[in-house]
């Protein structure tokens, strides 16, 4: 089997209990990196193995006290310094005053990883507009406002990396899926465009799409306990889910030097899932109607 569960798995919002270094520790010394979400799930273990590698971290999401206590975790286990902030990446005010914090506690931003996001499982003939905007607002227009903030604030003058966590949803389409399945194709296409405009800037866009992640509210909201009991996971080419901590170090992977080359692409973290999973009503959630 490529690759284990042992430690590399935790179901909660904590740090890893034992953590064995793949790359540098001083991959990202003296960086600033600005991470949206990342308060739980994946954001939250890419903040962690960010600071393990010498970066300091801003995490914002709309829930204060999540983005708090997630900091003082991140604080404690890594040494390095974590600023919590409250933000809806749907709003470009917030967002502003945001990355504006960050600038003034920790300095220019270096990295930005776009990890917001809202999903949930609905066919489209329940879903309303509204719930559709919803999910484009957060996914989509909540990546475009964040990366044009950081933008203008530090990356139009002195360069900057943006990582963006999509999906594979859309490269196949999927059922009760239609609303994220969108808003994810729609950032990997800002993401094209992004790198090509900015490249000149030393601007590098990246998007990274993450397949079915064990202890997320991701696999939570989209039959994640089913497909485990049914044994899916198993069938899938490297026989496993992946872990919060497989997505972190591809993450710090394109955030590094050794990505200096790499801009435009969408990096695929899933086992290579999107390859054999069955996408179809009823095969991923048998009790759900249409
Ligand atoms: C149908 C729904 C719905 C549901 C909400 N809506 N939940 N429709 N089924 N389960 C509709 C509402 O009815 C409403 O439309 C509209 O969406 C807005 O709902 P609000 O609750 O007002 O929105 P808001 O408070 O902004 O909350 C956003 C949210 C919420 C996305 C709905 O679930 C959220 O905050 N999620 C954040 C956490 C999250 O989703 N994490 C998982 C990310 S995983 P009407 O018309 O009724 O007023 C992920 C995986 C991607 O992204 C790919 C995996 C393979
Ligand atoms: P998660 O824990 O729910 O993370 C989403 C985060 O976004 C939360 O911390 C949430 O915090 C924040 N957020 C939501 N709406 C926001 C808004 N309007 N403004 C600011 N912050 C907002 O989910 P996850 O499973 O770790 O997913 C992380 C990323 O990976 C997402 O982009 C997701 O689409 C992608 N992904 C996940 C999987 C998977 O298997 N889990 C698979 C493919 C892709 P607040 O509620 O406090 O705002």
């Amino acid at each position: 089997m490529a690759g284990s569960r042992s430690t590399n798995y935790v179901d909660s919002d904590d740090c890893l209990l034992e953590y064995s270094y793949l790359f540098s520790p001083d991959l990202l010394r003296g960086k600033v990196a600005f991470i949206t979400g990342g308060g739980s799930g994946i954001g939250f273990r890419i903040a962690e193995i960010f600071m393990r590698h010498g970066c300091n971290v801003a995490i914002g999401s709309r829930n204060t006290s999540r983005v708090e206590i997630a900091a003082k975790k991140l604080v404690q286990v890594t040494g390095g310094r974590c600023l919590s902030l409250c933000m809806d990446v749907r709003h470009v005010d917030e967002v502003s005053s945001a990355v504006e914090e960050t600038v003034a506690s920790l300095g220019l931003i270096d990295i930005l990883v776009n990890n917001a996001a809202g999903n949930f499982l609905c066919p489209a003939s329940s879903l309303s507009s509204k719930g559709f905007r919803t999910v484009m607002e957060i996914d989509t227009l909540g990546t475009f406002n964040t990366t044009k903030a950081v933008y203008e604030r530090c990356f139009k003058a002195r360069g900057g990396i943006v990582v963006n966590l999509t999906a594979t949803l859309g490269l196949r389409g999927q059922v009760m899926q239609v609303h994220a399945g969108c808003a994810k194709a729609a950032i990997d296409a800002m993401t094209r465009h992004l790198a090509v405009e900015w490249g000149p800037d030393a601007v590098r866009v990246n998007s990274l799409a993450p397949g079915p992640i064990e202890e997320t509210e991701g696999m939570r909201r989209l039959g994640g306990s089913w497909a485990r009991s049914a044994g899916l996971f198993q069938k899938l080419p490297l026989g496993r889910a992946g872990s919060k901590l497989d997505v972190a170090h591809a993450a710090l992977f394109l955030a590094s030097p050794a990505a200096d080359y790499i801009t435009g692409i969408t990096l695929l973290v899933d086992g290579g899932s999107w390859l054999t999973t069955p996408n179809a009503f009823p095969d991923i959630l048998p009790s759900a109607k249409l």
